[in-house]
This record gives C-alpha cells, sequence and structure tokens, in this order.
C-alpha cells in the first residue's frame, strides 16, 4: 500500500484527501518510481475545482498532480531506457493536464519514455519545482515570442513560479522586463530575480504604469492571470505587439473580437499550452536538457522554491489560491 492525495470530487481544498492505495507492479513500457519531491501546480487546483477544459466529467477519484522526481524501483516489459536506482523526473504522461494525472502520491507507474534522467548538479527538488514551469517559460520564448535586446516585456504575475523563470529568460536574452506583482514581498523577489521595474498591479493602473515606463508600448506580453489583466494588457503592447496568454489564474479570458486587434495596433495574439510543446518524449528530454543546463550554470536560479510535506497538500493548496507568496512550490511525501 502506498499513500496519495485523492478527490473524490470537485472542490476546494477540503476536497482533497490522504489515502492508502494499492499499486499494481509496472506495465509494459512502465516504470515505478518512488517520488521524492512533488510539483505543485496551479493546474492542479484548476483539476481540483474543475471547470472550462472539461467537456466530459473526469471518472472519480482522481489522484492529483502532473510531475514528480524520484528513484526507479522496478521497470516493466519493454524498458530499455531507464533501469532500477535511475533518478529521473517527468512532467505529464502525454496527456492534457488535466487527465491522467497521478503526482500527489508517494509512488507511481510512469511510461518509461515520459522520464528524462536527472543530471547530478540538479537536485530532485529543483526537478520537480521547475520542468512543468520551466517547460511553459520554454514553450513561450521558443514557439511565441523570443525576447531580444532592444525589446522590452511586460510580464504578469512576474514572482509566480513560471513568472519568475520567465524573468530570468527575458533577461538572459537581453530584454527589459517590467513585472507586475500582488504584494510588496512579490516585488521584491521580482526585482532579486532581474526585474527592471516591479508594478504593483492590485494598488496602480498598470496599463498607466507601464506606458509611464515605456511610452510607446511594450514588445510582448507574458501573462499567466488572463481574465483579470490579458485584454487590458493590449492598451500598454506597442503596434505589431505579441500577447502571449498561457494562464488563467484569475479565470478564463473573455472571447476576443479579432477587429480589436487591428484597432489596438495590429497585435497578435497567442494561447500557449505546454502539453502540445511536451507531447513528444524526444522534445521533452531535449528541452527538459537545456533547461536543467540553464539552471546548472546560474541562469535560471531557484532560490524561491518553498517545500510542503505531501500530507499537508491542502493546505499548500490554500495558500497557492490566497496568492500571498512568490515562487514555485514542492511537496515531500
Ligand atoms: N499553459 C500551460 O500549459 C501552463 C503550464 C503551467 C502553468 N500554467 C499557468 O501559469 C500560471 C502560473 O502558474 P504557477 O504554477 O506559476 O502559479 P503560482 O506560482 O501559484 O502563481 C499564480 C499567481 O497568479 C497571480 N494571480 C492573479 N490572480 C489570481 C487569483 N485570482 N488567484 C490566485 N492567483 C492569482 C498571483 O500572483 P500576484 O499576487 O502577483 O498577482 C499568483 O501568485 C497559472 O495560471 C497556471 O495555470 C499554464
Amino acid at each position: 500500500m502506498i499513500q496519495a492525495v485523492r478527490i473524490h470530487s470537485h472542490g476546494g481544498p477540503e476536497v482533497m484527501r490522504l489515502e492508502e492505495i494499492e499499486l499494481p507492479p509496472p506495465g509494459p513500457g512502465e516504470a515505478r518510481v518512488r517520488h521524492t519531491a512533488i510539483g505543485l501546480n496551479f493546474s492542479d487546483i484548476n483539476v481540483r475545482r474543475g471547470g472550462f477544459y472539461q467537456k466530459d466529467p473526469l471518472p472519480m477519484p482522481i489522484i492529483l498532480g502532473n510531475e514528480a522526481a524520484g528513484v526507479v524501483l522496478a521497470i516493466g516489459d519493454k524498458v530499455d531506457d531507464v533501469k532500477a536506482g535511475d533518478r529521473v523526473g517527468y512532467c505529464g504522461v502525454g496527456s492534457n493536464f488535466f487527465v491522467n494525472t497521478g503526482a500527489y502520491a508517494q509512488e507511481r507507474n510512469v511510461p518509461a519514455s515520459r522520464l528524462v534522467k536527472l543530471p547530478d548538479g540538479i537536485t530532485d527538488i529543483q526537478a520537480a519545482a521547475l520542468m512543468l514551469k520551466g517547460l511553459t517559460a520554454a514553450s513561450i520564448v521558443d514557439r511565441a515570442f523570443r525576447p531580444k535586446a532592444g525589446d522590452t516585456i511586460l510580464i504578469h504575475a512576474a514572482a509566480s513560479g513560471v513568472g519568475l523563470l520567465l524573468v530570468q529568460w527575458s533577461k538572459h536574452f537581453g530584454a527589459t522586463v517590467i513585472g507586475t506583482v500582488g504584494n510588496t514581498t512579490k516585488q521584491q523577489v521580482a526585482l532579486d530575480h532581474g526585474c527592471d521595474h516591479a508594478i504593483l498591479y492590485r494598488e496602480v493602473d498598470f496599463v498607466s504604469a507601464t506606458r509611464g515606463i515605456v511610452p510607446g508600448g511594450v514588445s510582448a506580453v507574458f501573462d499567466g492571470v488572463g481574465k483579470d489583466t490579458f485584454v487590458k494588457s493590449f492598451d500598454c503592447t506597442a503596434p505589431f505587439g505579441m500577447l502571449v496568454n498561457y494562464g488563467n489564474a484569475s479565470g478564463h479570458v473573455p472571447p476576443i473580437d479579432i477587429l480589436q486587434l487591428s484597432l489596438k495596433g495590429s497585435l497578435s495574439v497567442c494561447r500557449v499550452g505546454v502539453s502540445q510543446y511536451l507531447g513528444d518524449p524526444a522534445r521533452f528530454r531535449e528541452a527538459a536538457g537545456r533547461l536543467f543546463d540553464l539552471v546548472e550554470r546560474g541562469v535560471l536560479r531557484t532560490a524561491a522554491i518553498r517545500t510542503h510535506p505531501l500530507a499537508d497538500a491542502a493546505a499548500a493548496h490554500r495558500q497557492a489560491e490566497a496568492a500571498s507568496d512568490a515562487g514555485p512550490v514542492v511537496l515531500l511525501p
């Protein structure tokens, strides 16, 4: 028997229960992984709540979670790329984030093709904090908009898990970065991670604050907040600028009239999902390797990681929803 955090219905953090479950031996193509560090992602909160992205109800009960690091305990038939004892990590198992979850558990059988071996310079906690968030950031800077010297990028919720990585990556490419943040603690963390300006967007109007810094508008907006920020951001983007939405922490972005994009300055909009970026296992391993290399070289810093016991996952969700703290959260089984 192993312990896992499951939900039997959608709802608030109170629906999360630590339960004993039976785990079968790994099947063909699978590896059994003993988790040592589990990534908490805002998508776990969305799955727990249920919602807009689901056409059909998910079969209950559900073990939450898409991301973990750990050690291979055993392998099933037809597995030749990992072996017992390997340190590994994964994020997603090849489907959309709301199906085939199962990382909030002491152990899990994972398709071996979805595992990446962890380099010696990357701790299990770093891997669990970074893979899904870092590859989301990579899907933006690789596919949607690559910042360069001379660009100014507006990054909403710059002190979030994904936001801090986008800030550092954009600075690495030579751009100027304006972040928005929810409180003064986050403001300091964002500045410490390289933000050139950090706007307290719950206290001041971020459009006029941004225009005050770059009167001509920003080259691109990276937005994981959604409803509260995305459409408003049209007004602080330079002509021919790009707005990338990658999340809905405040709610779903309302439908956009495409004519508005012309009237606001021939703007482009893009909505990235990391599931497509990670769809191909070879690309996942290659992209994870590049991410780990940036961490090992100190380009992406991980000082802001916070940890909670897996048994306290519901409290960790409450804190994430309260949005009081900066940086990524890792659950320790
Ligand atoms: N597209 C993809 O495939 C993909 C993959 C991973 C993550 N995401 C999305 O990326 C975003 C960031 O993820 P994360 O794991 O880095 O999250 P996180 O660290 O928990 O940060 C989320 C931040 O969003 C801001 N926020 C604004 N309105 C909020 C609200 N009503 N409730 C809670 N937070 C609110 C808060 O920052 P302030 O206090 O500064 O406002 C909060 O700290 C999420 O929307 C997530 O769903 C998308």
